[in-house]
């Protein structure tokens, strides 16, 4: 049996992720998000909103990890899949709530969570990995997603420090960012109903939408599943699902 937590399993990437992983049989999977739409009995949810400070649920994750780590498993899978992209804004035209809820749920949470799966499964002699869902616009700067743009970024580079740091321990965690293609979830609509003056790329949005060019969560699901099935065969920790 295989265990995996995933973020955001409610919807988009996460809830085909999690449907995917358990329609396939022998895998146990833990949902983190705000509300829960999948019925299974290998599913465990747990409601959490991850863009508050850390610090308010860390307790709740802590003690999951621990029951978790209290069992036997043929691997231990964490995907940091939630994320949200928040209002298209260009910085000094920002809503400063949104300021730490998006850096809140895109880093901060991906970096609690790491941390305490890699305490609770330090040494133990099955597989552990980590995927981090990143995007393209960590790469590359897009007007109006200064927010969005900074926590891949960020997701990305501490994707590249805990995969050295886990070499160096000699652990064989493996750890990759991956982009997941355009997918057309929610997170889509939201970029489609932006402010044009906001965000000067809404066109190349509505016209991937207008032919069909959006990957759909199932799709872009079987590809991060394909990666952490033949793990030792990538290489790099930044992955994109459209080049492989
Ligand atoms: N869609 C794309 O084209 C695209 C492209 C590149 C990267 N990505 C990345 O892929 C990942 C998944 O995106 P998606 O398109 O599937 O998004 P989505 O359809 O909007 O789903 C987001 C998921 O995250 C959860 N979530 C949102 N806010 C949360 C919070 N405060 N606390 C806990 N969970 C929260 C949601 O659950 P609840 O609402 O129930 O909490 C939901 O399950 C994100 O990291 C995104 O940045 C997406």
């Amino acid at each position: 049996m295989r265990v995996f937590i995933i973020t955001g399993s409610s919807k988009g990437i996460g809830k085909a992720l999690a449907e995917q992983l358990l329609s396939a049989g022998n895998n146990h999977v833990v949902g983190i998000s705000r509300t829960h739409s999948i019925d299974h009995e290998n599913y465990q949810a747990l409601s959490i909103d991850l863009s508050t400070e850390p610090h308010v649920w860390a307790a709740n994750t802590e003690e999951l990890f621990t029951q978790l780590s209290q069992r036997e498993w043929d691997e231990a899978v964490l995907i940091n899949n939630a994320g949200m992209l928040g209002t298209a804004a260009y910085v000094g035209e920002l809503n400063p709530g949104e300021i730490s809820r998006v850096l809140h749920l895109n880093v901060s949470a991906v970096i609690q969570l790491t941390h305490q799966f890699l305490k609770a499964f330090r040494g133990m002699s099955f597989s552990r990995q980590i995927i981090n869902i990143s995007s393209g616009a960590g790469k590359s700067p897009v007007d109006g997603w200064g927010l969005y743009c900074t926590s891949k970024a960020a997701l990305d580079m501490f994707s590249e420090v805990v995969a050295l740091e886990q070499r160096n321990r000699k652990e064989s965690v493996k750890v990759f960012a991956v982009a997941p293609g355009v997918v057309d979830t929610e997170m889509q609509s939201e970029i489609r109903a932006s402010d044009p003056k906001q965000f000067s790329k809404i066109d190349k949005f509505l016209n991937l939408k207008n032919e069909n060019q959006l990957y759909s969560p199932d799709r872009s699901a079987k590809k991060i599943i394909e990666l952490i099935n033949r793990k030792n065969e990538f290489e790099s920790v930044t992955q994109d699902v459209r080049k492989y």
